[in-house]
């Protein structure tokens, strides 16, 4: 008998305070009209002060219990893919834990950037195949606005804050169909974001994200055009089986790119960056979200979901919903 990791509730959090362009426009030289035709991104969530990678995982991860209809105590692997961890240890994955009264599941904290969503999905769906566990909470949980670099114009503009979950549970029935991840750690210099407090040189760098956009844009491009043809392979799969595109939020011209290799309409396609930015490794867990929750993704159909980031790192996961 197969056994299938599927998806049985997902939930999704942004912190209630918004940041326009027009807002990041009188503090650095930009303007809505750059932002949006370059991007697409129109604003982006930014959390309160007492806000933390922990607090705002809680409410997306209680969102997904309440949807599945279980008990917090039913979870045994908790996996949280944070670049804004509450502390360096212990994990976010084991404060999540605590906060959901959780007692008996194992609980850790993965790092892959944007691609973290996804990750997380692989290692979720390998543990439940192989029998290890019967239930997971993936969440990916981000405050990229405190370690953005509010004066830098090429990635103050990108980035938004939130938190989004999704339950999986070993089912006879169709679920995850297939995962895919990749890793090429040659690219530090293009996207990175250093730990002061680890680096041995205190003066050198500073916590924020610094980025070469445009060479990241190319090779996102490229990389997320294989990733399709993979996942497609994989499953012996035409473009047209494929009902749903949920992609890494990161820039409309790289998603549209990934749209056109599918064949796919823009109408197929969960967008959301418009009014979230790139959330990183929180943004296709919300993007499901959203559509799950307003009826676009119906059970039975095909998502693809896809993700890049820095390490680089991506990936790709095909559901049946
Ligand atoms: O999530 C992880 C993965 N991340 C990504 O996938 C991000 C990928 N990169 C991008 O989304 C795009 O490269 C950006 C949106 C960051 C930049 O767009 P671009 O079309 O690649 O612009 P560029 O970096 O080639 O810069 C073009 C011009 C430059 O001016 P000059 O040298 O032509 O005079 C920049 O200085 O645009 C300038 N520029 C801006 N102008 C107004 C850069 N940022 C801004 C800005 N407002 N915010």
């Amino acid at each position: 008998m197969t056994v299938y990791a599927k998806v049985i509730g997902t939930g999704g959090y942004l912190p209630e305070a918004i940041k326009t362009n027009e807002d990041i426009s009188k503090t650095v030289d930009t303007s809505d009209e750059w932002i949006f035709e370059r991007t697409g991104i129109k604003k982006r969530h930014i959390a309160a002060d007492d806000e933390t990678a922990s607090s705002m995982a809680e409410i997306a991860a209680k969102q997904a219990i309440e949807a599945a209809a279980i008990d917090a105590n039913d979870i045994d692997l908790i996996i949280v893919s944070t670049g804004t961890p509450d502390n360096v240890y212990p994990s976010t994955a084991c404060l999540l834990q605590h906060r959901l009264g959780n007692k008996k599941a194992v609980a850790f904290d993965i790092q892959a950037a944007c691609s973290g969503s996804v990750f997380s999905l692989d290692i979720a769906t390998q543990y439940i195949k192989s029998g290890a566990a019967k239930t997971v909470l993936i969440v990916g949980a981000e405050i990229c606005s405190r370690i953005v670099d509010w004066t830098d114009r090429g990635t103050c503009i990108l980035f938004g804050d939130g938190a989004a979950a999704m339950l999986l549970q070993a089912s006879e029935e169709a679920g995850v169909l297939s995962t895919h991840i990749h890793s090429d750690g040659g690219f530090e210099e293009l996207l990175k974001c250093p730990n002061p407090q680890a680096a041995s040189d205190k003066t050198a760098e500073q916590g924020y994200i610094s980025m070469k956009g445009n060479e990241v844009f190319k090779v996102a491009v490229n990389t997320l055009g294989k990733i399709v043809d993979e996942t497609l392979t994989a499953n012996n799969l035409d473009k047209s089986a494929i009902d749903w595109l949920v992609p890494h939020q990161a820039n409309s011209r790289i998603i549209a790119a990934t749209a056109k290799k599918l064949k796919m309409s823009m109408e197929q396609v969960v967008l959301t960056l418009e009014e979230q930015g790139n959330t990183s490794s929180a943004s296709v867990l919300l993007a499901f979200n959203t559509a799950v929750r307003d009826g676009r993704i119906q059970r039975g159909q095909v998502v693809l979901l896809e993700a890049f980031g820095a390490g680089f790192t991506w990936g790709s996961a095909l559901i049946k919903y």
